[in-house]
């Protein structure tokens, strides 16, 4: 409680220095800066609001609507199987609001089929292929669990299960090369040096994992991208990445509403989106939930990844950068945290014996 009243001091004094225009700001430490964007390692700064593309039906239209009204941070991934729509969506909507490349953010995800070095690059050059793009601004270790290899040809995306035809192989196959996460990463490394990505980074790691790597890592991960919403607050992990210049993209912004739709709410429904607190914060302020929640990330110098589906809900997203929920809201938001996490990507694999979570 100590910890999280002395942070939302420090994100309050830092909000004095918020402008509302395009942020180029040189900074000595990663998180004193900045509105709408949050600088990086190597090349441009991240957009502080990014379109998450799980899930998202009609890619190409979204995409595209999303930069014709002001979006500029698109969130992609092998595994969300639509980057040739995404790619489509990009071009249309580049072309349509009269952007250069250099004006967007485009991240993806390296897959738990292809950890093993030898692989990282093709499955990286498959996801350029596919987004029709010569580079990307930020490629991720989408989760630290390699997986067995599965080739293009036999199955692209390849997802979690090795062998969905298989009744008695019918769940995570670990990758029997083993590759460690500093083998892996050497190898994202590599994507740098051949400028076919400008930052690489990491999703789903806790603090554990983070050092490991920042022991060996020539060039630091870039950005944390991990589940984050009032019912998964994870402030000693946020903490550690931005203390140590690690920038923290929060997934899941809205909480468990995309969830309910594959079973993987665990219970809560809507949740957060018609919680009471939510609710009354939101009506204080004149805004929406949904805002009031993307606010809550913003405010703190997080990146937030929502999806949507509809030119309505892409406007109302963006607007989030206007108002400051203070020091009463932000405890009123710290009370809900009831580390639930939705993301547990044991609960895919039921093969294992039911339920399996891996994070809890
Ligand atoms: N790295 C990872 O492992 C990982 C894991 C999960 C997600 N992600 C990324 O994070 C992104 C977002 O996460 P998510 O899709 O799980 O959840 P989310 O963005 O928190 O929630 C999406 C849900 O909220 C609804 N919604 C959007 N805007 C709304 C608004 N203004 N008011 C009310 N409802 C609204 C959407 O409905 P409609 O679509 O009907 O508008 C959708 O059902 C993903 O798309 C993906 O890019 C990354
Ligand atoms: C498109 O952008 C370029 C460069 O920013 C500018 O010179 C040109 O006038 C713009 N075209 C239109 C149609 O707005």
């Amino acid at each position: 409680m100590n910890y999280f009243k002395t942070f939302v001091l420090l994100s309050l004094s830092l909000s004095l220095f918020i402008t509302h225009t395009t942020t180029a700001m040189a900074s000595s430490t990663l998180t004193s800066c900045s509105a709408s964007s949050l600088p990086l390692p190597n090349g441009k700064s991240m957009p502080l609001l990014g379109l998450g593309c799980w899930k998202m039906e009609d890619a190409k239209q979204m995409v595209s609507l999303a930069l014709q009204n002001g979006w500029r941070h698109i969130d992609s991934a092998c595994d969300y199987g639509n980057e040739v729509e995404v790619g489509e969506g990009i071009s249309e909507g580049l072309k349509a609001a009269n952007l250069s490349r250099e004006d967007i953010f485009v991240t993806s995800k390296l897959w738990n089929t292809y950890h093993s070095p030898e692989h990282v690059e093709a499955a990286c050059r498959r996801t350029l292929k596919d987004l029709n793009l010569d580079y990307l601004d930020l490629y991720l270790i989408h989760f630290p669990i390699p997986l067995k290899f599965v080739p293009f040809e036999t199955r692209y995306p390849p997802e979690w299960i090795h062998d969905p035809s298989s009744a008695t192989e019918n769940t995570m196959v670990p990758d029997p090369n083993c590759p460690t996460i500093q083998q892996t990463w050497a190898a994202m490394e590599n994507l740098v040096e051949k400028g076919l990505v400008k930052n690489i980074g990491v999703a789903n790691f806790n603090a554990a994992l983070l050092l490991q790597l920042l022991q060996t890592a020539k060039i630091k991960p870039a950005v944390n991208q991990i589940e984050l919403h009032p019912r998964l607050q994870q402030s000693r992990l946020v903490s550690f990445c931005q203390s140590r210049g690690i920038q923290v993209t929060g997934f899941s912004p809205l909480g468990s509403t995309g969830y309910v739709q594959i079973g993987m709410d665990r219970g809560e429904g809507v949740g957060l989106l018609e919680n009471p607190d939510i609710l009354s914060i939101a009506s204080k302020h004149s805004k929406s939930p949904a805002q009031v929640l993307l606010g809550w990330g913003t405010q703190r110098n997080i990146a937030v990844i929502p999806k949507c589906s509809s030119l309505n809900r892409l406007k109302e997203n963006l607007d989030v950068l206007d108002f400051k929920l203070d020091e009463e809201d932000m405890e009123k938001i710290a009370a809900l945290d009831r580390n639930l996490r939705y993301n547990d990507p044991g609960v895919f694999c039921k093969g294992m014996g039911g339920d399996y979570p891996i994070w809890d």
